[in-house]
């Protein structure tokens, strides 16, 4: 089976992470990004709270027909949505939150000690988006893919243990999560197939990333990016924002809204692929991070299918009204075509391909 890194492997990364924005006390001009992108938490809106554009918060221990129907709403609607009484311990929420802190306080060479090789997943560096921008963000991320030993003892060769525990437990309850999510958001299409139905259950195969951000404080918020406009390529993420907010989602309209950063409660998005198994009735939302003069630290859970897994618009969803909108493909597939492709990768894979990317 391929892994991650045979995805990567053909589009190396641009390793960029000196000097140290954690220590800048201005901003440089490779950081400066176009005014009209209208950047910095301060210049944002919330939206009103429902329809296009507002953010719904759902409760999973809600009754389960009515937590189906909210998420069918909600991923049609906004395709991004909040949840609460989601089962996650807080004591390990906040325990990753800690060792996020304890990891990008580390001076930047040390740091660089555990760097993402430039074919790798694991490790420290710049986000893959990086590549298709000319502007460098102001942020930089941890990108953990199975067992985290290996680069925690190059970080803390005699104390890694604890960095390792909170990583693996975190990972595990945000799996458990996450199967959970995809099978409420199955029956919200009305999908019953075992095709899909089988990844609900705990079966391995099913690939996660664990995406560790800090945003340093900005010393001019509307100026920098933290993380530039994009979609995740995998199924659904899962992401805590660690009380402070930066994340915002693009409306239909074109209007950046911010996402509230809720204590305790979890961020869902919808992933590129979720877009191709429901025929594009639920949209992989473009998003996008803006800084703060605080410190920001964000924790993402990106949860594929197995990296060979078919992945098509399950037959629940098609009929003659709603015709098939994309071919059949692999996670593997498409990263090696969004490596290269980025933000047009997903057209690539539509049944009306568009020439001139191929
Ligand atoms: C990501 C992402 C948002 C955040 O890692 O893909 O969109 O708030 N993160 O850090
Ligand atoms: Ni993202």
């Amino acid at each position: 089976m391929p892994s991650l890194c045979d995805a990567f492997r053909s589009i190396p990364m641009r390793f960029k992470m000196e000097p140290d924005i954690n220590l800048m006390k201005e901003v440089p001009e490779l950081y400066v990004w176009p005014q009209e992108d209208q950047l910095g938490v301060e210049a944002q809106s919330y939206g009103d709270g429902d329809g296009d554009c507002g953010t719904p918060v759902i409760d999973l221990q809600g009754e389960f027909g009515c937590v189906v129907e909210q998420v069918r709403v909600a991923c049609e609607k906004c395709a991004v949505f909040q949840i609460v009484n989601h089962g996650v311990e807080k004591e390990l929420v906040d325990r990753l939150n800690k060792q996020s802190h304890r990891l990008f306080s580390l001076p930047l060479d040390q740091k660089m000690l555990a760097r993402r090789s430039p074919d790798g997943t694991t490790g420290y560096g710049v986000v893959r988006i990086a590549n298709f921008f000319t502007k460098l963000m102001w942020s930089e991320g941890f990108t953990w893919v199975g067992s985290p030993s290996h680069h925690a003892k190059l970080l803390w060769p005699h104390d890694y243990q604890g960095f390792c525990d909170a990583v693996e437990e975190y990972e595990k309850a945000m799996k458990k999560l996450a199967r959970k999510l995809f099978s409420v958001i199955l029956q919200s299409l009305g999908i019953k197939g075992r095709h899909y139905a089988r990844w609900c259950e705990d079966e391995e195969g099913c690939a996660g990333a664990l995406q560790m951000n800090h945003y340093p404080s900005s010393p001019c918020p509307s100026q920098t990016m933290g993380m530039a406009p994009h979609t995740d390529s995998a199924l659904l993420t899962i992401l805590y924002q660690g009380g402070v907010e930066g994340l915002q989602v693009k409306r239909s309209d074109g209007a950046w809204m911010l996402v509230p950063a809720l204590p305790d409660a979890f961020v869902v998005n919808i992933g590129d692929l979720l877009q191709v198994i429901s025929n594009g009735r639920y949209k992989s939302v473009v998003h996008r991070v803006v800084n703060n003069r605080r410190d920001r630290f964000s924790s993402a859970y990106i949860w594929g299918p197995p990296l060979n897994a078919v992945i098509e618009p399950a037959a629940e969803v098609v009929d003659s009204k709603h015709p098939r909108l994309y071919r059949s493909l692999t996670w593997h597939e498409y990263l090696v075509a969004r490596a290269k492709h980025f933000s047009t990768a997903l057209q690539l894979f539509t049944t009306t391909p568009v020439e001139n990317l191929t």
